[in-house]
């Protein structure tokens, strides 16, 4: 619910992307802890099916990365997220890893940091997973080299998503955010403050 004085943080478009990629990825992991540990998939029994949703959830993973860029505010998001500034330096450096001092915009470098990381895994997961899934393309060697590139990407990413799901679930505030589009101006001021300085209050009409 909009309340007098809220901030818009996120548009609508960037949140069904931001669901969309979270559902998927979720499916993925799951799947893959069932393809994986072998008394999960006795226990689960149709080891083809779950095979398929692992396979088609990840190549449906860039579907709305790329519908997304029709929003003009994704494409705005994704190219602040993709700038390191000497401010994110400064960040990284502060021994609190809070405001510091350093002025932080929409996203502070942690979050940078997620983006690039998750974006690098979610393409070595799909070109390696290709790989996988067209075992006639190469020899049997990339194939080997593949399916262990896979693995281990697949545990760090699953490491990295569970910790952004661990500072999500501490943070009610950015978590209305990205639920409803807004949040508070005093939530904003203390997390994002050199951004919160620069928004207007959402229009509760709007
Ligand atoms: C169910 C799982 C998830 C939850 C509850 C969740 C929650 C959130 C929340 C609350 C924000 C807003 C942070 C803010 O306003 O500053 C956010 C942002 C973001 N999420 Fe997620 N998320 C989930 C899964 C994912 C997955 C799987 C990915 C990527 C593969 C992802 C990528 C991002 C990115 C790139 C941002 C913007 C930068 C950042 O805040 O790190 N999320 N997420």
């Amino acid at each position: 619910m909009t309340r007098p004085a809220d901030l818009r943080r996120f548009a609508r478009a960037e949140r069904w992307v931001h669901w969309l990629i979270a559902m998927l990825v979720l499916t993925c992991m799951v799947t893959a802890a069932i393809l994986y540990n072998g008394s999960l998939a006795v226990l689960v029994g149709n080891r083809r099916i779950v095979e398929i949703v692992h396979v088609y959830s990840g190549f449906a993973l860039p579907v709305p990365l790329v519908l997304g860029l029709a929003s003009r505010a994704y494409r705005a998001d994704l190219s602040r997220l993709n700038r390191f500034t000497h401010a994110d330096r400064l960040w990284f450096r502060s021994k609190t890893r809070r405001l510091a001092g350093t002025g932080v915009g929409k996203f502070n470098a942690g979050q940078k940091l997620n983006a690039a990381l998750s974006a690098g895994s979610i393409l070595a997961l799909l070109g390696t997973g290709t790989l996988m899934f067209f075992p006639d393309w190469t020899r049997l060697a990339w194939r080997t080299g593949a399916t262990l590139m896979h693995d281990w990407f697949a545990l760090a990413f699953g490491i990295l998503v569970l910790g952004h799901l661990m500072y999500a679930l501490r943070d009610r505030e950015a978590m209305r955010g990205m639920l409803t589009g807004d949040v508070s101006q005093s939530w904003a001021a203390a997390e994002h403050e050199l951004w919160a300085t620069q928004q207007e209050p959402t229009d509760e009409s709007s």
